[in-house]
This record gives C-alpha cells, sequence and structure tokens, in this order.
C-alpha cells in the first residue's frame, strides 16, 4: 500500500510481517509501573517528532544484559521496534549493545515505513539511558 504525502512523494505504509508479529505478540513488555523483577538500569525518553514515551530496565551482570523490560505510550512500529530490541541485546555484553542502533532494528524488522523510522530512535534511545544508569548509578 502506498500513499502520497503533502509534497506530492509516494510514501509506503506497508508493515513487514516480522513487525506485525513483534505488535501483536510483544516480547519483554512490562504491563505495570515497573517490572517484577530486580533491575539496575533504567531509561526513559520521550519523541519529539511524536510525543510519545518510551522506558526499558535492564539487569547487567557480569557485564551482560540479563533481563530486559520496556514499557511505551508509542504507535505499532515504536513497540515492534523495542520488542525486538528487547530480543536482540538479551545476552548480550553491554559495550555491543550501546553500539545498536536504529538501523540495525529496522533492518532485524524486514523494514519500516519511512514515516516510522523516528519510532524506532525511542527504543534505542531509552536503551542507552538504561545503560548509562547502570553505569552511574550501580556499576
Ligand atoms: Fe510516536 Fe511512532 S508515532 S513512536
Amino acid at each position: 500500500m502506498s500513499n502520497i504525502d503533502v509534497k506530492g512523494n509516494k510514501q509506503n505504509w506497508m508493515y513487514s510481517d516480522i513487525v506485525k508479529d513483534h505488535f501483536f505478540n510483544p516480547r519483554n513488555i512490562v504491563e505495570k509501573d515497573s517490572p517484577n523483577w530486580v533491575y539496575n538500569g533504567m531509561g526513559e525518553v520521550g519523541s519529539p517528532a511524536c510525543g510519545d514515551v518510551m522506558k526499558i530496565w535492564i539487569l547487567v551482570e557480569d557485564n551482560r544484559i540479563k533481563k530486559c523490560g520496556w514499557k511505551t505510550f508509542g504507535c505499532a512500529s515504536a513497540i515492534a521496534s523495542t520488542s525486538i530490541l528487547s530480543e536482540m541485546i538479551i545476552g548480550m555484553e553491554i559495550e555491543r549493545a550501546e553500539k545498536i542502533g536504529p538501523g540495525d532494528i529496522v533492518e532485524k524488522l524486514g523494514g519500516l515505513p519511512d514515516n516510522k523510522i523516528h519510532c524506532s530512535v525511542l527504543g534505542d534511545q531509552a536503551l542507552r539511558k538504561a545503560i548509562i544508569n547502570f553505569k552511574e548509578e550501580y556499576a
């Protein structure tokens, strides 16, 4: 499916099957105000593009992310992006997790519509803040 935007450009609004799967079955989502497990890093960001909010909690042990949970007031793309990000980083060394960027998330999702790329940035930035929080307060 494609639409024409206000500048007359063709926009692609198709979601990949991977995006749909993670939107309808989000992994590692936190249903309450905080996880029911012990964490040692938390990051929260708001999107200047849309006003949506993302929170990520991590448990780091032996320099690796053992657990990751997240919660968002965001769109389907933000949900799918952060769901797949949470799967990508569990078990990963924090130095490697810090290097994951929106491009890696979008690639894993099999792409996102152009107008939705900013949604993948939310989880990425919240994770970065959670790692900073871990390093400053718990490491
Ligand atoms: Fe706000 Fe996607 S439109 S996160």
